[in-house]
């Protein structure tokens, strides 16, 4: 795919894309940002969006659309029930996945929601390679819990590995055996582990943990809200997928796995979610909670615009040059940043690029949030927003102590088709300086602490003065500028 250069120094990623539309940003002054990120309490979620330069808080939702997903959008039809927009999203679903029992909801928790009020009981466990936050927050809202099973290069700051999302085979053939196959609820494969770094799973992976759920009867479930990235990799790393088209790889996955569902925030670069399967023993299964929480089976809590634009993103995830761009930026700033000695998660995986706070400022204890703290630190040096996965988005264990976070990340998600190389330049640059000056990051305490998914809305406070003392060394270096 890649293109190459005359002057193989001068090598990047070439974007196969035109911008038609931009959106103007704000550069505040260091002192304001500062000001910005007091009245946040320290969480980059309540930083105000006139107040970021560059939004790396999450790929999710915020992807750039293509002209085709915008026009599709303006040929919705809206109606409560038998909507044609829900027609065209299925057969959306059913070319790339092959899948024709498809159930709406209004994003991926919702699914997750549906998934643990359908399949969990209490007490059961569901295993999976990674947990994502809502994921964990349902299961253990109906009473279940999750167990992990990454295997444990994934947990690896830096590797060479390319699949460090894999499940641990062995591991997950043990735990069934010793829980007995009644108390698992289900496996679960997370595409591109988002805690992890968005790392991949390999397709043998995936489908050695499918093998294992058929022989003794648990349900696989594939969370494929980062599928695309992640079938990027394993177009790009794996020797079997090479000359496999993409649409095969998803049709193979969606033979395997008894459910799939994702976020179309993610996959579909819209909005809403998915739950699918081939078999409709699984969704029926499921189908009755989606009047009762969603909305209609045609609608299922989404808009129809959202609906027409996911269908059609859906078509563009079978797009290599649409789904390389993603992957080859975060490679890019993964490099830039690794050249210079600052702490990344190697090898760069999907999502965005993912700082190694625990590597960043090694002597900050876990209860000081070493990862938010990096984050608010570049907030306040830059005007981007990141945001933290470690620690804080961790929730309490029920006795009140603090789970600690295998990673401490600073993720710097990037948004598809969304910046530019200069500012991913720019991004650089900030965190090198960062990077240069990280003796002067102090931890946080909190002032707020939600007790569920405290890291949404939670507020903190620096401990000591170091916030001012990284602006006024910011004022030494860069003189007036912003
Ligand atoms: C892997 C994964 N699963 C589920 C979700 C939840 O999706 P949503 O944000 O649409 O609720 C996300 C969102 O980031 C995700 O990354």
């Amino acid at each position: 795919m890649q293109i190459k250069f005359y002057q193989e120094e001068e090598q990047v990623p070439l974007e196969m894309h035109k911008v038609r539309v931009v959106q103007k940003l704000f550069l505040r002054p260091i002192e304001e940002r500062l000001q910005c990120i007091k009245e946040a309490g320290n969480n980059t979620f309540l930083l105000q969006n006139r107040d970021i330069y560059l939004d790396m808080l999450t790929d999710s939702g915020v992807n750039a659309m293509s002209d085709l997903q915008l026009a599709a959008s303006m040929r919705a039809d809206d109606s409560y029930a038998g909507s044609e927009t829900f027609t065209r999203v299925k057969e959306a679903v059913k070319e790339v996945f092959g899948t024709e029992n498809v159930l709406p909801a209004h994003q991926g928790r919702a699914c997750e929601n549906i998934l643990a009020s359908a399949l969990v009981k209490p007490g059961q466990t569901a295993l999976m390679n990674f947990h994502f936050t809502t994921t964990k927050a349902h299961i253990t809202r109906t009473g279940g819990t999750v167990e992990e099973l990454v295997a444990e290069k994934g947990l690896k700051p830096q590797s060479s590995d390319p699949f460090k999302g894999d499940f641990d085979l062995k591991k997950l053939r043990t735990t069934i055996k010793e829980k007995g196959a009644e108390n698992i609820a289900f496996v679960r494969v997370e595409a591109g582990t988002n805690l992890i770094g968005g790392q991949p799973v390999s397709l043998e992976n995936m489908l050695a943990v499918t093998d294992i759920c058929h022989d003794n009867n648990i349900i696989s479930v594939l969370d494929a809200s980062l599928l695309q990235d992640n079938v990027y990799f394993m177009k790009t790393r794996e020797a079997r997928c090479k000359y496999m088209d993409l649409k095969t790889i998803y049709h193979l996955l969606a033979d395997h796995f008894d459910i799939i569902y994702f976020s179309a925030r993610k996959l579909g670069f819209a909005k809403g979610g998915i739950i699918t399967s081939k078999d409709e023993r699984f969704t029926k299964m499921m189908v009755e909670y989606i009047p009762l929480y969603e909305g209609f089976l045609t609608y299922g809590g989404m808009d129809v615009r959202s609906m027409e634009a996911m269908a059609q993103g859906l078509y563009e995830s079978l797009d290599m040059e649409y789904i390389s761009q993603g992957p080859e930026f975060i490679n890019y700033l993964a490099k830039e940043l690794n050249d210079y000695g600052v702490p990344v998660i190697l090898p760069a995986g999907g999502l965005g690029c993912h700082l190694n706070a625990g590597a960043f400022v090694p002597d900050m204890p876990h209860e000081q949030y070493p990862a938010a703290a990096v984050a608010a630190a570049l907030y306040i040096v830059s005007g981007i927003r990141g945001m933290e996965r470690g620690t804080l988005s961790e929730q309490r264990n029920p006795d009140g102590t603090e789970p600690f976070a295998e990673l401490e990340l600073m993720r710097l998600a990037v948004p598809r088709r969304v910046y530019t190389l200069s500012q991913l330049k720019y991004v650089a640059d900030r965190v090198k300086w960062l990077w240069d000056n990280r003796e002067l990051i102090g931890g946080l305490e909190w002032v707020e602490e939600p007790s569920v998914l405290r890291f949404f809305t939670g507020r903190l406070k620096e401990i000591g003065f170091w916030q001012e003392q990284l602006l006024e060394k910011f004022r030494q270096d860069f003189g007036d500028s912003l």
